[in-house]
């Protein structure tokens, strides 16, 4: 096989087989690896552009039930600070968000059992009613069809619900009393109820090989999502993997770069924590294929408090600073900013 013959292939198909995609990643050197940046950024061109999206996040509560190994604010983590915005606190982030020209909110949180159906119904209904053009998408883990449908009534426009490895074995290891298939349910669901949906991994994870990360690109091929988040790992120190390596700046790129190739039009995200490896990485992301960037709207009193990883950036930014920061990097890398709802290009609206 030839690597360049591969991501020329890769490039004008938009498809790839299982094995090509491990020869790419086990044999990628310096020059394949820009001529692989080179046809994603060209991709990019193509479908979106040199437009980055900007969404306003909002982490409106810490809790949660659930015990991911790698994360900071797993239930069995004693020492996480945990704190819930209020309805109206998380209002006001909306108000904030729109100010700042946000046309997108991420509603993020852990599994927290507080915001029941109906307190996400009210939150949802508010912010549709003060801000009906603005997109609300949500991002809060399992739940059931129902409470899916309830809250897609509401006004609930996407939801982001990273599949986290598409691998069951490694999925089990890190996700202990949790169901690989429920989550890739989940994800049907919330497709099948209309909602635009991510999914989305992390790179780098222990144990995580090249075969891994290639059931990743064949899951997300099938599935199909209008967005896929991916970051790398970064341990945390209250988790029992706080010895472990981060994931790395490269693969990550390697991976934004083959989904880009594969999911031509699919929104991807150059994630905070791309960033916090590296004071660059947001930058590399964006030229790797990425074209969202999602700044923090919580309050800067609770930043610190949303803590999945170690080292994350922006925790003493008012977001008002953020927005700026994040404009000047986006111009800086050569590419501007969209302030819009930023849809899917394959999206039409409800
Ligand atoms: N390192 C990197 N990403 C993490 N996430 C959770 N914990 C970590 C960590 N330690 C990611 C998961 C989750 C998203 C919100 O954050 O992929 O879906
Ligand atoms: Fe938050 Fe740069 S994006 S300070």
């Amino acid at each position: 096989m030839d690597i360049f013959k591969t991501i020329d292939k890769l490039y004008e198909n938009n498809s790839c087989e299982r094995e090509e995609l491990i020869y790419i990643l086990d044999n990628l050197d310096i020059e394949s690896k820009r001529y692989l940046l080179e046809k994603a950024h060209k991709t990019r061109m193509k479908t979106y552009g040199n437009t980055v999206y900007m969404r306003g996040l909002i982490e409106f509560t810490n809790y949660c039930k659930r015990n991911c190994v790698y994360c900071g604010i797993r239930a069995e983590n004693k020492n996480a600070d945990r704190y819930r915005l209020t309805i109206d606190e998380i209002l006001e982030c909306a108000d904030l968000g729109d100010k700042l020209g946000y046309k997108t909110y991420v509603l993020q949180g852990g599994e927290d059992p507080y915001f029941t159906d109906e307190v996400m119904v009210e939150i949802i209904s508010k912010i549709k009613k003060k801000y009906p053009e603005n997109a609300i998408t949500l991002s809060i883990g399992e739940r059931s069809y129902e409470s899916y449908e309830k809250m897609f009534k509401a006004g609930a426009d996407r939801y982001l619900l990273r599949h986290e490895t598409a691998t069951k074995k490694l999925y089990e290891k890190f996700h202990p009393n949790a169901s690989f298939e429920n989550r890739r349910k989940c994800l049907n669901d919330l497709k099948k109820i209309g909602y635009q949906i991510g999914a989305g991994f992390m790179v780098g994870l222990p144990g995580q090989t090249n075969e891994d990360l290639v059931n990743d690109l064949m899951y997300l091929k099938e599935l199909e999502p209008h967005m896929c988040g991916i970051g790398p790992f970064i341990p945390h120190k209250d988790t029992e993997l706080k010895d472990e390596q981060a994931g790395t700046v490269e693969n990550t790129t390697t991976m934004l770069a083959l989904v880009r190739l594969l999911l031509p039009n699919v929104l991807l995200p150059s994630t905070t924590a791309l960033g916090s490896i590296d004071p660059l990485g947001r930058e590399k992301g964006i030229r790797a294929g990425a074209n969202v960037v999602m700044p923090n709207l919580s309050p800067t009193t609770v930043r610190e408090k949303y803590s999945l990883y170690d080292g994350k950036i922006c925790t003493g930014d008012e977001a008002a600073e953020c927005r700026k920061c994040i404009e000047n990097r986006i111009n800086r890398t050569g590419f501007k900013v969209e302030v819009g709802r930023g849809d899917n290009i394959n999206w039409t609206r409800r």
